[in-house]
């Protein structure tokens, strides 16, 4: 009798307890299941920008405010690197529209990269967008723990920088409020991908002047260098940036090769770029296309950072431009005669002052992406 008894009261109080789970007044006993407290996650609003496009979002991770939270803070600390002295922002940093204005970056060991960094905004847009320079990479997830591990930037494995995580007495807390689970590699992509997807640039001057309504308008010369960035002038060749710089983001989201290289043979690229990951001949010596957005604060440029300024960019898509078995056909004339497009000083002048309108302020003051440390 009395181990029936003893059942009963057993599946009685079990039942009890699960009921009891979430109510407010919990006693001492239920408080031991705030382990296996189930949060719930508050949608983020993303707050489209006039004219943008709906931004692309993973199914498996929505954005939330709690897996920003936790990707803002993971993406500024120095924890995630091996010797605590780097994190992300390290190398990606707000002022430079989180890029740097170095050539090429090194990592905790001194030890120097090949590439130059590249800026973070706009990274939720595009279809089935490759990242980096050479497309090494599916999804913004892919990229997120990359940096934590490789050798030559953060260099701390993938175990050690879980284990510290764990250790730490906040972030547990916060992975279960943004996730209901534990650190773990998944979701410290998550979180910082969360993070950077919220990273939304869209208030250059360009942005201003072309609303209805914002008051804020071009001058004359940044009109006369908008209309040859867009048009095809047809005047002693044609610029074309648009064809591969288009659209509200400023990219097309491409992989082309702009004439840099003067090579004969595809061997002969000193990064093959697109074609290192491919194996695909004709993806030797293509870079992905950069947004021209916030392109005044991200100098030096290029995937390895040879030009030092805007003025030389300019000069070598007006006379700069070499052949190469891979050269882009949208690089008009230069592509079907051989003949560079030669801009006056003038010209090149109105091109400048116009990449000039794309610099948003607002973003890289913007205190939701500061650093939460500070
Ligand atoms: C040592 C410097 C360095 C550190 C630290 C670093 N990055 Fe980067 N990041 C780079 C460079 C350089 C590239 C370009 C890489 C390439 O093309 O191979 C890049 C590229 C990226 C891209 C691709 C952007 C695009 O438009 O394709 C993302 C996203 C990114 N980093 C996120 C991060 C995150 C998140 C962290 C922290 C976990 C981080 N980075 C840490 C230097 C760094
Ligand atoms: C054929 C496509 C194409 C055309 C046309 C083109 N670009 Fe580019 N642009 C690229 C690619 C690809 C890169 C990156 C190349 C690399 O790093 O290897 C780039 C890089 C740049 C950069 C440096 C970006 C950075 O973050 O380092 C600037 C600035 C730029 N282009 C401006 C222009 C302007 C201005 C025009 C018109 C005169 C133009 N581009 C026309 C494809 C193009």
């Amino acid at each position: 009798m009395k181990k029936w008894a003893l059942i009963f009261l057993l599946s009685f109080s079990c039942i009890y307890i699960i009921s009891c789970n979430g109510d407010d007044d919990m006693d001492d006993d239920d408080m031991m299941m705030t382990n296996d407290t189930t949060y719930t996650q508050t949608p983020y609003e993303f707050d489209i920008p006039e004219g943008f496009p709906q931004p692309v979002i993973p199914t498996d991770n929505p954005v939330t405010q709690e897996g920003v939270q936790l990707g803002r803070m993971l993406f500024y600390d120095p924890i995630l690197s091996g010797d605590s002295t780097m994190s992300c922002a390290t190398c990606h940093r707000q002022e430079n529209a989180f890029a740097t204005n170095n050539i090429v970056e090194f990592g905790i060991d001194g030890i120097a990269g090949t590439r130059n960094s590249m800026p973070l905004f706009n990274l939720a847009y595009g279809l089935n967008p490759l990242f980096t320079w050479d497309g090494a990479r599916n999804t913004l997830e892919e990229q997120a723990t990359e940096p934590i591990a490789n050798p030559i930037e953060l260099h701390q494995s993938l175990e050690e920088a879980v284990a510290r995580l764990e250790a730490h007495e906040d972030y547990p807390l916060l992975f279960r409020k943004a996730f209901n689970a534990d650190p773990s590699e998944e979701y410290i992509a998550k979180a910082m991908s969360q993070f950077m997807r919220t990273m939304v640039s869209a208030n250059s001057k360009y942005d201003k002047a072309i609303t209805n309504g914002s008051g804020v308008f071009f001058d004359e010369q940044e009109i006369k260098g908008r209309d040859l960035f867009f048009l095809e002038t047809g005047m002693n060749g044609e610029v074309e940036c648009i064809h591969c710089h288009g659209g509200r983001l400023f990219t097309e989201f491409t992989f082309k090769n702009n004439g840099l290289d003067d090579v004969t043979d595809i061997s002969q690229f000193t990064d093959p770029g697109l074609g290192g990951v491919t194996g695909l001949d004709q993806d030797y010596g293509l870079f992905k296309v950069p947004s021209l957005r916030n392109i005044a604060l991200t100098a030096p440029y290029m995937h390895d950072g040879r030009f030092a300024t805007l003025e030389e960019v300019i000069d070598h898509y007006s006379e700069g431009i070499h052949y190469s078995p891979t050269i882009s056909t949208e690089l008009g004339s230069v592509h079907t005669t051989g003949e560079n497009i030669n801009l006056t000083p003038e010209q090149k002048a109105d091109i400048l002052k116009f990449l000039h309108t794309l610099t948003d302020t607002t973003f890289i003051n913007d205190p939701q992406f500061s650093n939460p440390f500070e």
